[in-house]
């Protein structure tokens, strides 16, 4: 999905998600529903660079997979290079179980946009 197929909110607000069974989506549709102003809420998969034009803030989401991102996420995490989120506003959330062996996905995500240059990261952990 390039950038064409979708449109950021007027404040340049994207939230995009990872999910096998629905429940990051719910989580990531009931944001931007909030966020409102058109925020979108899309999916991660085969998501490109070109998705950020124009983005000034981006949150993602997914689940926990084996203590890390799942690997849809980290594979569109793995795009960013040095400087890649300068000048953009993040924050990173995940779903997982209830378990205290649950590991961590949205402090991971939020580490790799930091290195992408990303400011005002925020990190929500879920109990
Ligand atoms: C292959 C696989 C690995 C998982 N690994 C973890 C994990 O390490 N820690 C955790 O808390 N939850 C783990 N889960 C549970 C999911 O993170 C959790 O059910 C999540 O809410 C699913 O999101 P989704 O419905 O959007 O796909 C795993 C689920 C699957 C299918």
């Amino acid at each position: 999905m390039g950038a064409g197929n979708f449109s950021t909110g007027d404040r340049g607000t994207l939230v995009v998600f990872d999910s096998s069974f629905g429940n990051t989506q719910v989580i990531a549709e009931a944001i931007a529903a909030e966020l409102g102003q058109g925020t979108r809420a899309v999916p991660v998969v085969g998501l490109g660079l070109d998705s950020l034009a124009g983005v000034e803030l981006l949150i993602v989401g997914g689940p926990i997979n084996g203590w890390r991102p799942s690997p849809r996420m980290q594979a569109f995490l793995a795009q960013f290079g040095h400087g890649t989120l300068r000048g953009v506003r993040a924050a990173a959330f995940d779903t997982r179980l209830r378990l205290f062996v649950h590991g961590d996905a949205a402090g991971k995500m939020a580490l790799e946009k930091a290195v992408a240059g990303a400011g005002s990261i925020v990190s929500a952990i879920h109990r």
